[in-house]
């Protein structure tokens, strides 16, 4: 089977790059992690994408002085060396112009921490918090040229629990990221998902579980037992 290639950017610890490496390993998924590429040097992704034997590349947007157009110009090369076909933003901390969004329209995927359009931008599990909101989660989205908005392509969903923190949620938030973002990836990279009129279509309809992640029977057992 011929196998999407995907470029993953990351500027951090890179768990749902992780998660993605993971889920393109088994020969039946439709993508692979081609490359890594963050824009921090020091990112503890890359590390652990060395180590899966993935190719990475750090382009530091410092060195660019500001200049970000020169900036993406220098990822968008990269990208095309390799033959990447689409790109996943893992916590990738920095804005793309409309110009690289042009480019890369419709083929870019970006994981957010919140059930868009609820929560776009940053701090989101605090202010899911603040707001008391009941159930909090994951989207992955296509990525256009205003923050956050994209077509959405899949969600996940956690209920809020007493008690919790920015850390608890964000730590139940993240376990349903790294198995949506594999999922997203897959519909995509399968060619099941197309963008109409600004919304996401799936190809074959919404299976149970193919596009939506809720709170398995086990995470509700364990609500209703605290
Ligand atoms: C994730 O919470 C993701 O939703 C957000 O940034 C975080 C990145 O975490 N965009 P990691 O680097 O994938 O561990």
């Amino acid at each position: 089977m011929r196998k999407t290639r995907v470029a993953v950017l990351i500027s951090g610890r890179g768990s749902n790059m992780m998660a993605l490496t993971e889920a393109a390993k088994k020969s039946s998924y439709p993508a692979e992690i081609t490359l890594v590429l963050s824009n921090r040097p020091d990112a503890a992704g890359l590390v652990h994408a060395e180590t899966a034997g993935i190719r990475t590349t750090s382009i530091d947007h410092t060195s660019f002085r500001g200049d970000r157009e020169s900036f993406e110009r220098a990822m968008h090369e990269q990208l095309l060396r390799r033959d990447i076909e689409l790109v996943c933003l893992a916590g990738f901390m920095r804005l793309l112009s409309s110009w690289f969004i042009a480019r890369w329209e419709d083929r870019i995927l970006n994981i957010h921490p919140a059930l868009l359009p609820a929560f776009k931008g940053l701090d989101t599990h605090r202010r899911a918090l603040a707001a008391g909101v009941k159930i909090h989660g994951a989207t992955v989205h296509f990525v256009s040229a205003e923050m956050d908005s994209g077509p959405i392509i899949a969600q996940g969903a956690v209920a809020v629990r007493e008690g919790d923190d920015a850390e608890t949620l964000a730590e139940r938030v993240l376990e349903v990221e790294h198995r949506l973002y594999p999922l997203a990836l897959g519909l995509v990279a399968a060619g099941r998902v197309r963008v109409v009129c600004g919304r996401c279509v799936i190809d074959g309809g919404l299976a149970d579980g193919d596009a939506l992640i809720v709170p398995e029977p086990d995470d509700r057992q364990q609500t209703d037992d605290r």
